[in-house]
């Protein structure tokens, strides 16, 4: 992918009442579970973004059906052993969390199977699924370095580990509790921070019995799962950057329905807060097992403020929103603890500060963060342009700077929006933001 490039004029407003699409965890899982359950299992709000989609094809490739009703994906599970050996390896495009789930599912299969990606995901670090995996008894290899493609053969005796991810993941996590699913014995999990429970309450739904304890989690293998409806709701993640635009943004009133707000997730709702950001949760209710609510934003002066590794393990993929949004604050804002962000879809501290920078931003880089020097009022950001990196949550965040520029910000390879959130140009305009997109995809 590569061509498209979005140019925002500078000023405006958000207001409005607006749903972002679902969520992009959620609906991963969905597809994912729905696919070795027994039963038929009906999504709604399923996320059609190129992730989703790449993991949907996935399962096609091993003989999963699907037909789409009503605006419901309707799943026709296979069972735990029904999936049928793929006739080519599985392309799992730009997504992580594809890759690193399914690594979990794949070696529990009878077959053997290959995991491959983009040039973004054959980059970043594999080694930690393939070591618990490798624990467990699995044969899987990458490439030098712990790369992608993996190479799993499948028929080989899974046992069960007691294990502690060198990092809170949920992608580590969810892989080494679904190979547990096909391991003989307790599988367990010491996670050693807070990663979101999409999984857990996921595999619940579906009839798993699965322990929690503290941070700890036990599951048993040989447990089957059960079809399960699932609503996913609109994905906080995607809503951050419509949270911090109109954050920002003097005069902005605006609605976001039907938002994911689980608590292993919602930390950009609280640092915003923290900023003096005027958020208002409504009407919040349970859906299908996780908690959702319509977010109401206004904006209001932000003060910079400290942000360390617990709040960034609540915001992990919303960080380069609230970078622009300490942009706009009074004062400065340090980000430490963040030292995951160097291994998303881009290094998300490098390539921040230096958009950043090039919109005249005073900022800091250091290993395992950002010190950026908030501007306060008026118009914040230089105009300029932005290399996206290829990264979709980079370019959709420094679009909404355009709200507080001084002159146009173009942004180049925006075609990777896609991977978590089509229609965002269409929404972000209905919402008041004056964004355009160039170039065929
Ligand atoms: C995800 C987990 C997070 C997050 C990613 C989605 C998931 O990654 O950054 O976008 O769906 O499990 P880590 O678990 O590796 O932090």
């Amino acid at each position: 992918m590569s061509g498209t490039s979005f140019t925002v004029q500078p000023g405006g407003q958000l207001n409005g009442r607006l749903r972002v699409p679902g969520d992009k965890s959620i609906s991963h899982r969905a597809i994912m579970f729905a696919a070795i359950a027994q039963g038929t299992t009906c999504i709604t709000g399923f996320l059609e973004s190129e992730d989703c989609l790449a993991t949907l094809r996935a399962f096609n490739a091993m003989g999963l059906q699907h037909t789409q009703r009503d605006g419901a994906w309707v799943v026709e599970g296979m069972g735990m052993h029904g999936l049928q050996a793929p006739t080519a390896p599985l392309d799992l495009g730009n997504s992580g969390t594809s890759m690193r789930l399914l690594s979990g599912l794949m070696v529990g299969q009878a077959f053997d199977s290959v995991l491959t990606g983009d040039a973004s995901l054959s980059r970043r670090p594999m080694n930690r699924v393939i070591d618990p995996l490798t624990q467990m008894g699995a044969q899987i290899a990458g490439q030098a370095g712990g790369r992608a493609p993996l190479s799993i053969t499948g028929g080989v005796a899974l046992t069960a580990i007691d294990y502690t991810p060198p990092v809170a993941s949920a992608q580590i996590k969810s892989c080494v509790l679904l190979a547990g699913l096909y391991a003989n014995g307790v599988t367990r999990v010491h996670e050693p921070g807070i990663s979101r429970d999409h999984t857990e309450r996921m595999l619940g739904a579906f009839g798993v019995e699965i322990e929690r304890d503290g941070r700890s989690l036990a599951l048993a293998g040989g447990q089957a799962l059960q079809a399960a409806d699932i609503a996913v709701p609109a994905d906080l993640s995607s809503a951050a950057f419509f949270l911090v635009g109109a954050a920002i943004t003097p005069g902005s009133d605006l609605w976001l329905e039907e938002v994911g707000i689980n608590a292993t997730r919602r930390g950009v709702i609280d640092v915003l807060v923290s900023m003096g950001a005027d958020i208002e949760l409504h009407n919040e209710r349970d859906q299908a097992g996780e908690p959702v609510a319509d977010i109401r934003i206004r904006g209001s002066a932000l003060q910079g403020v400290d942000i360390g590794a617990s709040e960034v393990e609540l915001a992990i993929d919303e960080c380069p929103a609230i970078f622009v949004a300490a942009a706009c604050a009074e004062g400065t804002t340090r980000v430490t603890g963040a030292a995951e962000l160097r291994v998303k879809e881009c290094d998300r501290i490098a390539v921040m500060a230096e958009g950043l920078t090039a919109l005249g931003i005073e900022c800091t880089e250091v290993e395992d963060g950002l010190t950026i020097v908030g501007q306060g009022a008026g118009a914040v950001f230089d105009g300029g342009e932005i290399a996206s990196h290829e990264d979709h949550r980079i370019a959709m965040s420094f679009a909404m700077a355009g709200l507080r520029a001084n002159s146009p910000i173009r942004i180049d390879d925006c075609d990777y929006v896609d991977t978590s959130f089509p229609g965002f140009v269409e929404l972000a305009a209905q919402a008041g933001l004056s964004i355009q997109a160039q170039g065929v995809s």
